[in-house]
C-alpha cells in the first residue's frame, strides 16, 4: 500500500528546480543537496512573511535576483534584522535558501509579483 502511494506521488511530481544545463554532474549534485535543504529552511524561516495565500495554495514570490545576491539580506530591513539574525539562520543556511530561491522553477502564477 505504501508503495502504491509513493509511486503515485512520484508520478505526479513535477521537476521543481532549474539548474543550468552546463552545470557538471558533481556540482549539480551539491546544488541539489543545498536546494533541498534550502527549500525546507525557506518554509521554516521565510515563508511566514513572504508567501501569499490564494485559496488553498501558497505561492512563493519571485524575488529579484539582485536581492538574492548576498548576505545583505539579513540587513535589508528591520523585519529581517529582527527575524533572521545569524543566531536563527546561519550563513550556511542562508546560502542554501538563496540556492533554493535562485534555482526553483518559477511557475506562471509565481511570476505575477504580488505586492
Ligand atoms: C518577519 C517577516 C520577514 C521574515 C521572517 C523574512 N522577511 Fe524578507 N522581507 C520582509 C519585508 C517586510 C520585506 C520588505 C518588503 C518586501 O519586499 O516584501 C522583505 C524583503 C525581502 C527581500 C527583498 C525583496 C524585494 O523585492 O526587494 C528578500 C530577497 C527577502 N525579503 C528574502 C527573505 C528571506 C530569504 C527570508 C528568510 C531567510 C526572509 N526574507 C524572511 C519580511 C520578512
Amino acid at each position: 500500500m505504501l508503495l502504491i502511494i509513493a509511486s503515485c506521488a512520484t508520478g505526479r511530481k513535477q521537476v521543481q528546480h532549474n539548474f543550468p544545463a552546463e552545470m557538471s554532474a558533481s556540482v549539480r549534485e551539491q546544488y541539489l543537496h543545498d536546494w533541498q535543504k534550502g527549500k525546507v529552511l525557506y518554509q521554516e524561516n521565510c515563508a511566514g512573511c513572504h508567501n501569499k495565500r490564494k485559496g488553498r495554495r501558497e505561492h512563493i514570490p519571485v524575488f529579484p535576483a539582485d536581492k538574492l545576491a548576498g548576505y545583505g539580506i539579513r540587513l535589508d530591513n528591520a523585519d529581517h534584522e529582527r527575524a533572521i539574525p545569524e543566531t536563527r539562520v546561519t550563513t550556511d543556511e542562508l546560502v542554501s535558501i538563496i540556492t533554493f530561491l535562485t534555482y526553483k522553477v518559477h511557475t506562471i502564477k509565481d511570476t505575477v509579483r504580488q505586492h
